[in-house]
Order: structure tokens, then sequence, then C-alpha cells
């Protein structure tokens, strides 16, 4: 049983946030399910260089097809001669157990700079053809450009891939399409008048197909032609629906609420594993952060205090609430908690966190992305905060409840769905593994702090804590097989 999946990023090749890890981890997840999934992804330099080292695509990569790239061997399994203004071929390759189909389109993502953004951090001017292109060749592939392998699903995530869903039924492909949402915020959205040079049909632009507000928007056209729509939770699934939510496009997903699924993200059990994490000093119980939490103190230069040591892993950005914790901050610091920040987005939010940073010696800020130190700081942490003001799933609380760094979590979307709070009833029933905060704003994330501090300052409610959420189940075991049964639904269909 086939599957196409289709996205701009995949851990660990790409990735700007955590679109990559679930595409990255969703093969492994649904194989043992009898589900293979193939990965197209675009062929950035950085996608290209990562083959080269993971080596071809294993020992056909020799036959006429085959060309060189970055120095290695591939088996063109698709061309297309003019992918919007210039031509693309599809290269084939594994890497790890990841069984990969390279967009290789060198007008379109031989680039520097992020997948979305040029160096000087604005958006390609020409984002909306990039990934029409990236669609197009995955409704060619949905119907049939392959020779010898076709899908009998095709899942698309987020608008980078949503006009596959158009352009498949355009084509006459018979697979069924999946289209999850991993964030509404980002629609993909064109000026009204491109839709000729995006080969979209004249006929759908009108609102109640692919128009918004005389603009096109690859989300819009993905949710209302795909089969079915997923999310990456229940309560996110459910948030959707409502005008806080939506952006806009809540209207679109309660009119498809029949064939709309909230799926829980799980995370990469084996990439986040604090007893084999090459990272890091493994540990099996709580207990053994200790030797992490002394590195991570001094990785940040910070001297320790009695309160817990906190950290943040994020994407710099309005949703992440991150400005509400600037101004709880003193909940925490002024009991003798610690803050170590790991980010990068928005200047002023950067800068924001520099001063504080240079004026607060309880809090240290590294502006950067950085995956090992990630580790780091999710091994050496008591908590973790993550104070979204809207999350469709979020990763960082899970990597927090795996490695004992206890979440504190805006109460929405999947933060909502993954941590148990320690409510009195909790604590006493044993069961909770972090704090939520609502209504999501600086004095609840205040006042959470400094509840924070004093579960912390009580050894066995926090040892307790901890036991919990590194027993939380994070894995893919529970959501696989929702994802397994959508896709058999989808190819019974078909
Ligand atoms: P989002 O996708 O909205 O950014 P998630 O919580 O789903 O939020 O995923 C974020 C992912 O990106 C996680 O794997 C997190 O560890 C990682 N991440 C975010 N910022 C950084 C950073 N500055 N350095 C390293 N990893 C980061
Ligand atoms: C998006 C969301 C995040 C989610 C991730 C993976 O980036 O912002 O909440 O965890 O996708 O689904």
């Amino acid at each position: 049983r086939a599957v196409l999946a289709v996205a701009s990023e995949c851990a660990p090749l790409i990735k700007t946030g955590g679109l990559a890890d679930v595409v990255g981890a969703l093969p492994a997840a649904l194989a043992p399910l009898g589900w293979g999934v193939r990965v197209l992804l675009p062929g950035y330099p950085a996608v290209l260089r990562a083959l080269a080292q993971g080596g071809p695509a294993g020992a056909t990569a020799d036959g006429p097809d085959a060309v060189a790239r970055e120095g290695a061997l591939y088996d063109v399994v698709a061309r297309e001669d003019d992918l919007y203004g210039g031509p693309a071929r599809v290269l084939a390759a594994r890497v790890g157990a990841l069984d990969l189909l390279v967009l290789d389109a060198p007008h379109l993502f031989d680039r520097p700079g992020t997948p979305y953004l040029d160096a000087e951090g604005r958006d390609w001017a020409d984002n909306d053809l990039r990934f029409a292109g990236l669609s197009w060749m995955a409704a060619r592939i949905a119907a049939g450009a392959m020779e010898g392998w076709r899908p009998e699903v095709v899942h698309l995530h987020d608008w980078q891939a949503a006009l596959a869903a158009v352009y498949a039924r355009e084509m006459g492909a018979r697979a069924g399409t999946l289209m999850t949402v991993h964030n509404i915020a980002f629609h993909g959205l064109a000026p009204g008048a491109r839709r000729g040079a995006l080969r979209l049909p004249e006929a759908g632009f009108h609102p109640g197909g692919y128009e918004f507000f005389g603009h096109v928007s690859a989300l819009k056209a993905g949710l209302v032609w795909a089969d079915r729509i997923s999310t990456v939770s229940p309560t996110y699934a459910h948030e959707l629906t409502s005008p806080d939510f939506g952006m806009g496009l809540d209207g679109v997903i309660r009119a498809r609420a029949d064939v709309l699924t909230g799926i829980l993200n799980g995370v990469d059990t084996e990439v986040w594993d604090p007893a084999t994490d090459p990272h890091i000093r493994p540990f099996r119980t709580a207990r053994g952060k200790a030797a992490n939490r002394a590195r991570l103190l001094s990785a940040f230069g910070l001297e320790d205090g009695p309160g817990p040591l906190c950290i943040v892993v994020s994407r710099l950005t309005e949703q992440k609430g991150l400005d509400l914790l600037l101004e709880a901050l003193p909940a925490l610091t002024g009991r003798g908690g610690r803050l170590a920040l790991l980010g990068t987005g928005e200047r002023a939010l950067e800068n924001a966190w520099l001063s504080v940073a240079g004026r607060n010696r309880s809090v240290a800020v590294r502006i950067g992305y950085d995956e090992t130190l990630a580790h780091r700081m999710f091994a050496g942490a008591d908590a973790v905060l993550v104070p979204s003001r809207f999350e469709p799933c979020g990763l960082t609380q899970m990597y927090g409840l795996r490695y004992g760094a206890i979440p504190v979590v805006g109460m929405t979307g999947g933060l909502a769905d993954t941590v148990i709070h320690a409510s009195e009833a909790a604590l006493r029933a044993g069961v909770a593994t972090g704090l939520q905060v609502f209504p999501i704003d600086a004095h609840a994330l205040a006042h959470a702090l400094a509840r924070l501090c004093d579960l912390h300052a009580r050894p066995d409610i926090w040892a307790r804590l901890q036991r919990n959420a590194m027993r939380s189940p994070v894995g893919w075991d529970a959501s696989a097989p929702r994802y397994a049964a959508l896709y058999d639904d989808l190819a019974a269909g078909a």
C-alpha cells in the first residue's frame, strides 16, 4: 500500500519547525501498519547535500536514467520539461529509513536562505510558483508519472502542498487526497491575477473555491478540494471551527466538518530518547538529569539559584506568546528561577529578549537555531515554557515530558491535549504532568510560574511530576493507526 507524502520540510534533511519532525517521523510509524510512505520534498541545496552524504538511492542508481547530483548518482523517476519556468526532475533516494522523492528544479529551489526566505529575511517573491511546482509534481506522480509506482493516497502537508489537491483532480488522478493542517495561520496567498500562471482552473476562482478575498489561497484550495482534512490535535480541530482560531477559514472548515479529524502528533521516540541521546549525558530517571543541568547552566553562563531552571526552545513569533513571558518573568526570577532561551524569528522579539538578558542575570538568551543545544536544554531543564496563544500541536512540551522537564503551557490546541494540569485533584490522583495557563495572558502566566516555583520547592511532589511526565505516552503508537485508518478509507474510495 502506497502513500505519497508531500511537504516543504522533512527532518533530518531540512527543518524550520515541527512540520519537519512530523513529516520525518510518520513514515517509520506507518510502515509497520502496512503503509509505505514516500516523501516528495523540494531539492533545496541542503537537501541535495544531505542526499549526497547519505549516498545514492541504492544499487539501482546506475541505469540509463541515472544522473549525478552533488557528486552522487540518482535514479530519475519522473521529469517535467517546464515546471513553472524551467525543467525539473524527480530523484529517488534513501536517507536512513526515509524513502525520498526529491524535486530537483534549480530554478525554483537552488537558492541560499531558508526554504521560504531570502538572506534578508524576506519571502521569495515567487513562493507561490515554487510550491505550485512542488504540488504540480505531486499531482503528476498521483496521476501516474512514475513508472511502476503509483500512490493510492496523497497526503498533503500545509499550504506548500495544498494545490496538489486541485491539480490531481484536474489531471484525473484516482488517488485519495488528505490535507493536513499544521498551522492555519499560513495560507499561501498570491494575488488573484496569478491564478493563470499557477495553472489553476478559472472556474474555481470564487469564494466557494480557492479564492480568498480576491487572492488565491493555496491552503483554502486544499481544504476545499481534498477528500479528507486532518489537523494535528483534537482540540485544534475543534478550535479551527471558530472565528477566534480559524484565521478567516473557519467557515470553510465548518462546511467540511464531516471530513475533518484531529490526530495528535507524536514525537520520534528514538531521536528523543534520554537513555540513548548522543547529544546529552544519557539518563533513565530524573535523578540522572543533574549532570545535564550543570552543563546547561554553564553553557548559558547562568549561576544556579534556588528556583527551577526553565527553558524556551522556539520560533520567536506572535504565536508563541513569548511577549507574555517577558511580562510575567519577575514571577519566576523573583523566586530564584532561571531561564535559558534558544530561538530565532522576529527581530523585535529577539532584541527584547537580548535586552532582558543584558539586564537580568537570571536570564540567558541564545539567538539562533541549534539542534544539539536544544537536546541539551531539554535534558538539563527543570521546566519548559510554552505560553503559546495558539498551538496546533506543539512538540517541545512533549520533548519536555520525555526528558523530565515539566511543561508550563497555554491551554490551547495540542498543548491542552498532551499535558495533565497539576490541579489539586490531579495531584491527589497522582497523574499530573505539568501546568496549563488559562486564560492565556501575562497575569495567568505569572500565576502559573509562581505555582511552578511552589511545586518545585516540594521535592516529593516534584519527583512525582517528573516521573509522570517521563512516562507520558508521547510516541506515535496511538496516532499512527488513526492515519492508517484514514488512508484505508481513502484508498477504498479511490
Ligand atoms: P512550530 O512548528 O510551530 O515551530 P513545534 O513545537 O511543533 O512548533 O516544533 C518546533 C520544532 O522546532 C521542535 O522540534 C523544536 O525543538 C525546534 N526548534 C524551534 N526553534 C529552535 C531553535 N532555535 N533551535 C533548535 N530547535 C528549534
Ligand atoms: C506547526 C504548528 C505546531 C505543530 C507543528 C507540527 O508548525 O505550529 O503546533 O506541532 O506544525 O504539526
